[in-house]
């Protein structure tokens, strides 16, 4: 039997408490999240055709029978490439775009096409342009008559007669000539909330669903980048979207045995657009930027102190552009971007997975700067990534002595860790900085090993875990489960949140745990104990329990690692329960049970039951998490 003591605890739970960390790995932005579905659509990638073919065009030099493509280069430009298009044979000359793994159609649905073109010589009077499915049918096509004078942008709408998975975008032309083409874009128009070039609706819903505290952004390493040039630089990022300027992605080539050469960044989801997905969501935006250190398990370059300034000027000028009013310079920008409003952030981050003198000395820098000019704004550091490692004992120390506000921690380990720390915190100094839970999952085989699976077991043991941080919620402030998205067929990280394909997407377990804890977080936390102490896996039970001011109820978090179920009491004591239980229930088959895109097996099942007033006697089935609302 549990009890449950009404008494104030006075530990609040912050609206951050479940959040979600977003970085563009797995295909998360450029061929997931944004919906655009040309693969590098202007040509500048470090293999310029990456993504694009010319079928019947057997030799770049001049070819009699079809036509070729070369690659003119303006370096005085931010996106520097752009095709130039030789037609020799009108009748067989193709280019053709893959899209990311295929372009995903829905029938019914309409697609932007856009293309920016210069008529440079010859007699070409028209582009024609087709979607073909997989056995190259035509499913839709469209045709734009060309005009002289300089570069132009033409546009066109499909209209797709069928579902295709992995649809092609082939390009013909009418007459013979040279063209320059840049920008080929395609976008479908039910993007969420309608935005034009904007995201994909059926992912950013799962995010919605989550009601999410906060977001963090973008990422992870690639904030660092491989080296001090490759970082994420943001004000690269805002602007037109075609001014900006496309980087190899971190995660290219991630891992050797999932080889990924085609993975860069276009930034169409630029920072602009990550604050009004924040916005959107009804979450605190995160930034996080780099600190000057290049990630440490590439080059670990290091920028030299004093030339850090540029990188906190970019700190300092990122608060401008969000917060800023439209007199300033940054505020000004965001403004002709089409947010006068500011995004009120209050949060920023220096510097992922950092540790060592090394980044204790930049941050210093960081926090001095951006404290003087910003006092309010709260700022959140590194730790390393390995919680039970010397570097991120020397970093917590060191972070203390400076008074850091919330430190960042990163654990991905076995789901066996995860049960076992579920007290983790229950220790951690009240004193010292709040907790960012910032990266966490439960690998079923070993960190960054291919065969990771998003199985019941690896839920339940952050469920599990999760009941520690919610107890702990004067300590821990934030948390997110990472990685957040993965292409079925382009990923580098397993296990992730949410899967997608080029059509459908599904909810893994972990995802569920996410939603019901957030979906249920509740006000203020209560004491719940088993004999006295806190529930941490005595009887293999884990619990938390909070209240919620709002919707005046008594929430109950109960996980059941054991092969058995349980029959629970749960004793009020100073607490009048009403007599209304809504139990959710988060259960499988077998531990090793997952979703997938054809089934999901494991998603909440509600029942509402009513109490004898006072007393709570519930079944707790075997591997379960339990969330029970009592009004
Ligand atoms: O989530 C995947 C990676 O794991 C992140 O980029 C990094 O911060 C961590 O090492």
């Amino acid at each position: 039997s549990l009890d449950l003591n009404g008494a104030s605890t006075g530990i609040k739970i912050q609206p951050t408490m479940y959040g979600i960390f977003f970085e563009d790995i797995n295909f998360a932005a450029d061929g997931g999240l944004y919906a655009e579905l040309i693969k590098n659509r202007s040509f500048e990638f470090d293999e310029p055709l990456t993504g694009w073919k010319q079928p019947n065009t057997k030799t770049l030099s001049p070819n009699l029978d079809s036509g070729f493509l070369t690659i003119i280069t303006d370096k005085s430009k931010s996106n520097r490439n752009y095709a130039r298009i030789t037609v020799w044979n009108d009748k067989n000359y193709l280019l053709e775009n893959e899209g990311f793994r295929g372009i995903g159609l829905h029938q019914g649905e309409k697609y932007d096409l856009s293309f920016n073109l210069e008529n440079v010589s010859g007699n070409i009077s028209a582009i024609n342009i087709s979607l073909v499915d997989e056995k190259g049918t035509v499913v839709s096509s469209v045709s734009n008559i060309i005009k002289g004078g300089g570069w132009q942008k033409y546009n066109a709408v499909f209209n797709p007669s069928k579902t295709i998975e992995k649809a092609k975008l082939q390009i013909t032309f009418t007459g013979k000539g040279v063209v320059n083409m840049d920008m080929i874009s395609l976008f479908p128009q039910d993007t969420w909330r309608g935005r034009k070039g904007g995201l994909r609706k059926d992912l950013v819903q799962k995010l919605y669903d989550l009601q999410p505290g906060f977001l963090r952004f973008p990422g992870g390493c690639i904030v660092e980048g491989r080296t001090l040039a490759e970082r994420y630089q943001w004000k690269k990022t805002i602007g037109k979207v075609e001014d900006r300027e496309n980087l190899i992605n971190k995660w290219n080539n991630g891992f050797a045995h999932r080889l990924t050469p085609d993975y860069w960044q276009s930034f169409g989801l630029g920072f602009f657009e990550y604050f009004q997905l924040a916005e959107d969501l009804g979450a605190e935006p995160l930034p996080i930027l780099s600190c000057g250190m290049a990630c440490q398990f590439n080059t670990a370059e290091l920028v030299k102190m004093e030339d850090l300034n540029p990188y906190v000027q970019d700190a300092l000028d990122l608060i401008e552009f969000a917060n800023g009013d439209s007199h300033t310079k940054w505020g000004k920008i965001r403004a002709e971007m089409g947010h006068p409003q500011p995004f009120n952030m209050k949060f920023i981050g220096v510097g992922n997975e950092q540790w060592g003198a090394d980044y204790i000395e930049r941050y210093k820098v960081f926090e001095k700067a951006i404290h003087t000019k910003y006092p309010d704004i709260k700022i959140v550091s590194g730790s390393g990534p390995s919680p039970d490692g010397d570097f991120f004992d020397y970093g917590w120390k060191e972070l203390k002595k400076l008074n850091a506000q919330i430190v960042d921690e990163h654990y991905y380990n076995s789901p066996e860790w995860f049960m076992k720390n579920a007290g983790r915190y229950d220790t951690y100094d009240r004193s010292g900085p709040k907790v960012f839970a910032g990266e966490y999952a439960a690998q079923s085989v070993g960190v960054v090993k291919p065969d990771n699976k998003n199985s019941w077991l690896t839920a339940l043991s952050e469920a599990a875990f999760m009941t520690g941080l919610e107890r702990n919620a004067d300590v821990v402030t934030m948390t997110s489960y990472a990685p957040l998205f993965a292409h079925a067929e382009g990923w580098q990280w397993t296990p992730d949140l949410i899967w997608f394909n080029n059509l459908k997407s599904y909810a893994t377990p972990n995802y569920y745990v996410q939603k019901l804890f957030s979906n249920n977080k509740g006000t203020e936390v209560l004491k719940i104990t088993g004999n006295g102490k806190p529930v941490t896996g005595h009887d293999q039970l884990y619990a938390t329990a909070v209240k919620d001011a709002k919707t005046r109820e008594t929430i109950i978090k109960i996980v059941n690692t054991d092969a058995e179920s349980k029959s629970v009491t749960i004793n009020p004591e100073s607490l009048k329960l009403g007599n209304r239980l809504t139990k959710i229930t988060l259960t499988a088959p077998q531990l090793s049970t997952e979703n997938s895109f054809e089934n999901e097996p494991i998603q909440p099942k509600e029942e509402t039951l009513s109490l004898k007033k006072g007393k709570v006697v519930v079944d707790i089935p075997s591997q379960s998490l339990v969330i029970l609302k009592i009004n």
